[in-house]
């Protein structure tokens, strides 16, 4: 298999909610008008928290920080199969747990197409170095991919101890669904102004869900448009406002439940949160996504289990 590391040099943000009127003239240019930007990775996610948003770092933009590189894996053979599993759960074993086995901090974030798993820039040659074995490694170069060198790293290194990996941080699951979806870039502009009203100006309205007095739903919309590919997670009730066949179901018409993690914010340098839930995950073959946001990670997995195959797969 084949892990790609892209050439996006990318920056991680959050912008609070009431800062977002301030920067929606730059994010609807990077959302609807991607021919004018050049900018090829660029997600935007709305939790209650906060907005989070990944684009490639640029001159008119600081923030603090690393700068994240994205890995994304490409299983060889071309065609996907629909037997592969998907998100997060395919790579747990591969690619999260040997990362947090060496203490490598990662960034998720699942899209309807693929995974991307964001490393910070400077641990480049780590990352190199512990996925080697198991990868072809390949580097995205002005475009071009190409076998991407070795960065100096020794053999000589030590297989660190698998140690089991207790979930540490509380999780919470809130009661609406969700969908992980898709739409063909060219229906786009019909569907431009509806999206622009859920991404950017959800806020005024409190929620456009059906029972505004479910303290347990939360507001979780999340585009992202990456190499002309667009994805988008939202809840059902949200889903019901696009018309009809403009977005892509699964023939199940799937939905997800929604795991969050952490009770404080998680931070950037924490390792092994991804692996912790991830792995058993994997272990049990339950598929999942997972999208990290500036605050907090999120996995989702089909509604179909039951709570206890997902405690005893989570052992919560
Ligand atoms: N760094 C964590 C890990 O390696 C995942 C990201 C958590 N932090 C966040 N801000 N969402 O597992």
């Amino acid at each position: 298999m084949e892990l790609h590391i892209l050439e996006h040099r990318l920056k991680v943000a959050s912008i609070e909610k009431e800062g977002i009127q301030v920067c929606t003239h730059g994010l609807l240019k990077l959302a609807f008008l991607s021919s004018r930007t050049r900018c090829k990775f660029f997600s935007l996610t709305e939790t209650p928290e906060d907005y989070t948003i990944i684009l490639p770092q640029s001159e008119f933009m600081s923030v603090a920080d690393a700068s994240w590189l994205a890995l994304n894996v490409v299983s060889g053979g071309g065609n996907a199969s629909s037997s592969q599993p998907i998100g997060v759960t395919k790579i747990a074993k591969s690619v999260i747990a040997p990362l947090a086995d060496h203490n490598i901090s990662v960034f998720m974030l699942s899209t309807y197409q693929t995974d991307y798993i964001l490393v910070r820039e400077r641990d480049l040659p780590l990352v190199m170095h512990t996925l080697s074995s198991e990868f072809t490694l390949l580097r995205v170069v002005n475009g071009e991919t190409v076998a991407a060198g070795a960065l100096g790293v020794t053999n000589g290194f030590v297989k660190p101890k698998l140690v089991p990996r207790p979930i540490i941080h509380p999780l919470s699951s809130p009661s609406n669904l969700f969908c992980v979806t898709s739409l063909d870039p060219d229906t786009l502009p019909s569907v431009a102004t509806l999206l622009m009203d859920i991404m950017l100006y959800s806020g005024g309205s409190k929620d456009s869900g059906a029972n505004p007095d479910d303290s347990s739903r939360i507001r979780f919309f999340s585009f992202s448009l990456i190499e002309g590919y667009i994805s988008l997670v939202m809840d059902e009730q949200t889903a019901q406002r696009f018309p009809n066949n403009v977005l892509f179901t699964s023939a199940s018409g799937e939905l997800w439940k929604m795991v969050r993690i952490g009770g404080q914010p998680l931070g950037f340098d924490e390792c092994g949160i991804v692996a912790q839930i991830s792995e058993p995950l994997a272990t049990a073959d339950i598929p999942a996504y997972y999208i990290s946001t500036f605050k907090f990670d999120h996995a989702l997995v089909r509604n179909i289990y039951r709570r206890h195959t997902l405690q005893e797969a989570l052992q919560i």
